[in-house]
């Protein structure tokens, strides 16, 4: 129950793949022309390729292959923006977007405005609108909150920030092989994504789409196996974003993940995750001095649901299920203060249970009767 972090466990064929590339052909992509190097440089375009159909991206060497969502936000933000930009982020950000945010606001004198949501995580649009300067260069939006699972409107998000002329970089940890995602009619610029997450890969891959119109500086330069003559960073995509050897056997994995994903569609995954989470909220919320976080039950959302219970240390709460029931969720703040002070449980921390793709409802029954069993423990 901690899908939110890393889904587990993989799908076979994710297993496999990695495990081939390992034992049969895993030499290093771009890096020689021998037969085993094609190999494993067709992967990873298949991959970049079965990539852009989800996302709905044109062209595939628009996505630049990263560690994971962390990296890619890092490029994103630190290669977009320069002294005086200002940047419209929400209260609901990940620390992963307000570390460099605030990194960048000491070092190279940018302007932020985070716009406070409401409890549940929902966005004001007006305070959204109104918040835009003339010198707007950027708008960063999870897409999905990772306390709260809250669900963005990308789509109008992203049609406004393109009539102000700003680029959108949207923080798909939470949604990529979850919720529909077309970087076109969402008016996606920035597009971060996780592997390991919804997409069903290993832990260390993720990756950045960039639109071809957004010139972005390269967080890292080295050796792409091109243009080696040259001094500077080649120019050419994906190279250009993509210096040192790639993570090919889990790009190799990651593959597995998309194509298993393109099969079952985004729609049928999010609807079976959908009915899983609203079976957790409803009987978690029957439960004495429980309190859900996040939207109503009838708003949906992605598959995190998050709770504190009166009176229970949910750092407690947590390790007990851990040690009795053998149930792994997360607590504490979750790397994101500030959606924790939009929620009110800067204090307190929460505990999150988030259901995935090989949640059943026998893990659903289980959680709820776990919290069942410990809150009537406390009240002994
Ligand atoms: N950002 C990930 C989480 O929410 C790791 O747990």
């Amino acid at each position: 129950m901690d899908h939110a972090a890393t889904s587990w466990p993989k799908p076979d064929q994710v297993v496999e793949a990695m495990r081939s590339t390992m034992l049969m052909y895993g030499a290093n992509p771009g890096r020689g022309s021998h037969s085993m190097a094609v190999q494993a440089s067709r992967v990873i375009f298949q991959t970049r390729r079965n990539l852009a159909k989800l996302f709905g991206i044109r062209n595939p060497n628009d996505i630049a292959f990263t560690m994971n969502t962390t990296m890619a936000l890092n490029m994103a933000i630190q290669g977009v923006l320069s002294s005086g930009d200002h940047v419209i982020a929400t209260s609901i950000e990940h620390n992963s977007v307000r570390r460099p945010l605030e990194y960048l606001r000491r070092t190279r004198g940018i302007e932020v405005t985070y716009i406070e949501t409401d409890t549940a995580g929902n966005l004001d649009m007006a305070k959204f609108r109104e918040s835009f300067q003339l010198h707007t260069k950027l708008v960063i939006c999870s897409h999905s909150s990772n306390l709260l699972g809250t669900i963005l409107p990308i789509e109008e998000i992203g049609q406004f920030t393109r009539t102000q002329g700003a680029f959108l970089l949207v923080d798909a940890a939470q949604s990529a092989g979850i919720l529909p995602i077309d970087v076109e009619r969402m008016g996606i610029d920035l597009l971060a994504f996780p592997g390991h997450k919804g997409l069903l890969g290993p832990q260390g891959t993720g990756g950045l789409y960039i639109a071809s119109h957004v010139d972005l500086e390269p967080l890292m330069r080295g050796g792409t196996g091109s243009r080696s003559e040259d001094m500077e960073q080649p120019l050419v995509r994906p190279d250009r974003y993509e210096a040192g050897t790639p993570n090919t056997v889990g790009i190799a994995g990651l593959n597995e993940g998309v194509k298993l994903i393109l099969n079952e569609t985004v729609e049928k995954i999010h609807t079976k995750e959908w009915l899983l989470t609203r079976l957790l909220m409803e009987g978690l919320e029957t439960l004495e001095g429980i309190q859900l976080l996040g939207p109503p039950k009838n708003q949906p959302r992605t598959g995190i649901v998050s709770f504190i219970i009166e009176g229970i240390d949910a750092s407690q709460l947590a390790f007990r299920l851990d040690r009795e029931y053998g149930i792994a969720v997360r607590s504490g703040m979750h790397c994101t203060p500030l959606a924790h002070a939009s929620a009110g449980t800067l204090a307190s921390g929460a505990v999150r249970a988030s259901v995935g793709y090989t949640t059943t409802e026998e893990d659903v029954y289980a959680v709820i009767t776990a919290v069942r069993q410990i809150i009537e423990d406390f009240a002994r």
